[in-house]
Order: structure tokens, then sequence, then C-alpha cells
């Protein structure tokens, strides 16, 4: 079979390799796995995960279909959002197991709504920062996320409910962030925290990259035996992260101010993150002593619409292949056709070996995307003089 690119590869055996770790770990400590699937929604990824977790991390009520269609009821689904709606309360009981409340004032509102069908958590924000760049961090100042630990303190509300959910790392690769939380929570909560049922530690941890996961296989065991509560985490990353690939094709090199530009067939369309967060992608063809250096850009109108500067052993030429590395999560999530590119290809590399297309995308699914055509009531005044005062 030709492949053309861009395509994003997904490698099933690397994603099995990761859950047999985390297997492993769940095995030693007794802790419940889920499967956060922001990461990368793929159902024939969910299909693959779902025999190695107790269920999925949802953030929507897209996220909690999808999961439900792949789980069938078979584990949970735990949500946690900022952005619950009143609206999609009612479905939203229907597909979940577990609810985080994200606030005080929306735990007060809706719980007396859902706690008959779904157990009920909250969200908080134990508000130690780990992580430097602000726009990861969930205990930034004014953080949006989870209920501030000295207010649920003082609202002496913890005991009603039956979770509490923290999440507050980005690709952490020790266990001290972890360890110190969860002290500072007990040292807050103290028995009360026997009341609970579970305790969600939340995802960012990369357990691939880790190689001692005693300190975390130590403290799951020990919260369990002395609180009597549940152990969950929620990975991403660290079950997707490092398991694909975006593969591209060099389609112009010229150069300009002194320095070579290679275009490929793909973008940060493809990656958005590399321009969000301006980081640059790890380059398998990269080679740090080479010796010729290019800047690998995107053909998107948008001047910053670049991966970085990498070195390569021979200078690039049209049609050099280019293989960006471990972009399995928050990647093709967070793509799109900005120009009318198109998206790329997705692959599954299997773990027998084969290639199997998972999903190729034509004119007609960007024409279906923007053509109010094919809306069933599209062309219908449902906006009158009335009625659009609410949106003023
Ligand atoms: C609440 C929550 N849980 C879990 C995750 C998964 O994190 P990761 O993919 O870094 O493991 C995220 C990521 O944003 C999150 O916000």
């Amino acid at each position: 079979m030709s492949i053309t690119t861009p395509t994003f590869i997904v490698d099933e055996a690397q994603i099995i390799s990761n859950l047999k770790t985390l297997a492993d770990i769940r095995k030693q400590s007794g802790c419940k796995v889920l499967y956060a699937m922001k990461a990368l929604p793929c159902s024939r990824v969910l299909e693959i995960v779902k025999p190695f977790v107790d269920g999925f991390a949802v953030s929507s009520l897209f996220e909690a279909q999808l999961a439900q269609e792949v789980l069938a009821g078979q584990g949970d689904v735990h949500l946690t959002t900022p952005a619950l709606i009143a609206e999609e309360l009612y479905e939203l009981t229907t597909l979940c197991t577990h609810i985080n409340f994200n606030s005080l004032s929306h735990h007060e509102r809706y719980a007396p709504i859902v706690e008959t069908q779904a157990a009920i958590g909250l969200r908080i924000n134990p508000k130690l920062s780990f992580v430097a760049d602000d726009r990861f961090n969930p205990c930034r100042r004014y953080s949006k996320l989870g209920v501030d630990i000295d207010a649920l303190w003082q609202a002496n509300q913890i005991e009603q409910v039956t979770g509490l959910h923290f999440h507050t790392v980005f690709s952490a690769t020790d266990f001290t962030p972890l360890i110190q939380t969860v002290e500072k929570i007990r040292r807050y909560f103290g028995n009360s925290l026997e009341k609970l049922k579970w305790i969600n530690l939340g995802g960012g941890y990369l357990f691939h990259s880790i190689a001692d996961y005693q300190p975390f296989i130590d403290l799951v065991i020990q919260l369990r035996r002395e609180l009597k509560v549940d152990i969950y985490i929620e990975l991403g990353n660290g079950i997707v992260g490092n398991a694909a690939q975006l593969n591209a094709t060099v389609i112009d090199c010229f150069e300009s101010d002194g320095k070579t530009v290679a275009i490929l067939d793909t973008s940060i369309n493809h990656n958005p993150e590399v321009f969000e967060y301006q980081r640059s992608p790890h380059v398998l063809e990269h080679d740090v002593n080479g010796r010729y250096s290019m800047i690998l850009a995107g053909g998107t109108c948008l001047a910053g619409d670049i991966f970085g500067e990498y070195r390569f052993k021979q200078p690039l030429q049209l049609g050099d292949k280019i293989t960006f590395a471990k972009v399995g999560a928050y990647t093709l999530i967070k793509a799109n056709r900005f120009n009318g590119h198109n998206l790329p290809n997705v692959y599954l590399k299997r773990a027998d070996g084969e290639l199997e297309l998972l999903k190729h995308y034509t004119y007609q699914d960007y024409q279906q995307q923007w053509s109010s055509a094919t809306t069933s009531n599209a062309g219908q005044p449902i906006l009158t003089s009335q009625n659009m005062t609410n949106f003023k």
C-alpha cells in the first residue's frame, strides 16, 4: 500500500506496552486506572485501551457518549469539567458513573439533581504549584480549576461528597508532587477523608518515562490501608503520548535571511500545541551533530507556523520525509483544517505489524463542516427580532 503524507500513525504495540506497565503497577498497588480520553479519543484506541483499564475519564457530554459507546457499561466513566451545563445534566447522569464538581456553587446547585444516579465528587485545587508555565498550571493564581483547598476547609463540605479529585501536574517524571499534594490534603482534612469512597489522583504523570514506581505503589497502598478508599489515576499522555508519529514530506526549500527553510506538507494545524506553547516536537531525523541546520515550517499562511530549527546530516531535499515522534497526546484531537488544508490520514500500526487505515478525510468532510446546506434546518429564520435580544 502506498502511503501519502501527512499521516498520523498510532502504534498499537507501544500503547499496549504502556498499558502493561500500568497493569503491573495497578496489580501491585491496587489502584484503579482510567484513560483520560481527551488525549486521543479515536474509537479504535479506546477499544485497545479498554481491556487494560477500569474505565475512562471524560470532560464533556460528547466524550461521555463515546466512552459509553465503547464501554457499553463495562467500566467507570468519571466526568470532571468546569463546563457543566444544566441542560446536559440528565443525559450525563445516564452516561457517567462519577461526576466531579469543579466548584462549590456547581456542587450546591447540581448535586441534588445527580446524586441519586452518579457518585458525587469535588475537584479540589490543593494550591501547590509544580508547573513553571502557568498555561499548564492548574494551581496558578486565580485558578479556575477546582475548589480552593482553603475554601473547602472553611466550608466544611467535604463530608457531603463521596470522592475527591485533583490534577496538578503536566508531564511529570517523578512522584514528589503527588506525595506532597497528598500530604497537604491529609493535613487539611484528616479523619474526614475516611468517610470518602474514592480519591482520584488525576493524570499528568508519564509512567512510561519513570524508572522507579515504588514511591507511587507505596503511596497508594498506604492510602488504601489507612483511609479504606479506592484510589484512581486518570492518564492520557502516559498511555498514548509516546505512541504516535506524524509523518510529513518536504515540499519546498529556500534561503531566507541566511537560513534554509524547509516547507512541509503538514503544519501546526496538525499539532497546534507547537504554536500554542512554542515547543519544538521531537524529530527522528534530527542529528545534534548534523552539519546542516534547517527551519522546519508548515505550509499555512501563518508566519509563526514553524516547528523549529533542526540539524541534519545532509541538506533536506524536496521529497525527503520528516517524522515527528511522540505526538500521540493532544495533537490529532486539536488538529484543524485552517487554510483548507486537509487533516492527516490516520493509521493504526497494529501489533502484528500491519498498517490499518483508520481515517481518510476528503473535500466532502471539509465541505460538510462549513457548508450550511448540510444542516437540516438551514435557511429557517430562527432568530426573530424578539429572541435576538438574548444574544445582546
Ligand atoms: C482533569 C484531568 N485529568 C487528567 C488529565 C490527563 O492528563 P495527562 O494526559 O497529562 O495524563 C488531564 C489533562 O489535561 C486533566 O485536565
